[in-house]
């Protein structure tokens, strides 16, 4: 045990230095490509499997709603099936098998509606800023930046900042190739846009939602706090969340 406890800090920092390969510059016409993968993979990787899609749906509303919800369902189809069967026990039997089914049918539709809107978004992005990259950050003060890996000369993340209003420049497109996570890449892209924001707005904002736990990690740990939130709809357990830094 205590072996394994003395090698963590070993470890973290065996991984923490290999960001020391890392060097973040601003993009070039030639990284569009690898910067698109990128974006594409990470926004993939931010899909909850089906059974976590079922826990957020119970966990999104609270417990009086989804429990009156079930409540309804079983009388509703206790009634039913009982007119049909004219038996309690198998009418018991039936609801509460008609009840699972609908949480199924829920939790499928709120499961295919999350990939769709992912899908919508990905090409809502490749279709706007993401479709000449060079062309879209290079007016004003909108940059574009990626981490280069120097030991194989590879994009492994990308990160945009475009001028949303005159105070506020908003953070774009955060995204590191899954290899490379959790080595610091994405606190070194950070770093070079924050750097960069220093005197030319008040505010760095950005966009996230509740499907991205360790960006919201990152931007909390970079002093980012949470401004606001936007459910999707009341059906849909996902919310859009918006965070500002003061500079
Ligand atoms: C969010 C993302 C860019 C982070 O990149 P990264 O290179 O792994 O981040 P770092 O290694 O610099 O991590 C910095 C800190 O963020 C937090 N963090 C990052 N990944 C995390 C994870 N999976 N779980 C918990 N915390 C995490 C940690 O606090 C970490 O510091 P630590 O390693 O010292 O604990 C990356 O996970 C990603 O590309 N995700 C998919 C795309 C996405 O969601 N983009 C955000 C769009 S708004």
């Amino acid at each position: 045990m205590y072996f394994f406890v003395s090698l963590k800090p070993l470890w973290k920092s065996f991984i923490k230095n290999m960001s020391d390969d890392i060097t973040v510059r601003v993009f070039r016409p030639e990284d569009s490509k690898q910067v698109k993968k990128i974006f594409v993979d990470g926004m993939n990787w931010i899909m909850p499997t089906y059974p976590n899609t079922i826990l957020r749906a119970i966990q999104y509303h609270s417990p009086i709603v989804y429990t009156s919800v079930f409540i309804v369902l079983l009388t509703l189809y206790s009634q039913i099936t009982y007119y049909f069967t004219q038996s309690i026990a198998l009418s018991t039997i039936l609801s509460v098998i008609y009840l699972l089914i609908s949480v199924l049918i829920y939790s499928a539709v709120i499961y295919l509606y999350c990939h769709k809107m992912k899908d919508d978004f990905v090409a809502l992005s490749l279709g706007a800023d993401l479709k000449d990259i060079h062309e879209y950050y290079n007016k004003g003060v909108n940059r574009f930046w990626v981490a280069i890996d120097d030991r194989t000369g590879e994009v492994v993340g990308c990160v945009g900042i475009l001028e949303k209003d005159k105070d506020v420049l908003e953070l774009k497109r955060m995204s590191v190739r899954s290899d490379m996570r959790r080595r610091g890449v994405g606190v070194k892209l950070m770093e070079a846009l924050e750097a960069y924001c220093v005197g030319k707005c008040k505010k760095i904002g950005l966009g996230t939602s509740i499907l991205q736990p360790p960006a919201m990690t990152l931007y909390r740990k970079r002093g980012f706090t949470l401004k606001g939130t936007q459910y999707v709809s009341w059906f849909v357990p996902i919310y859009f969340l918006w965070f500002e830094k003061e500079m």
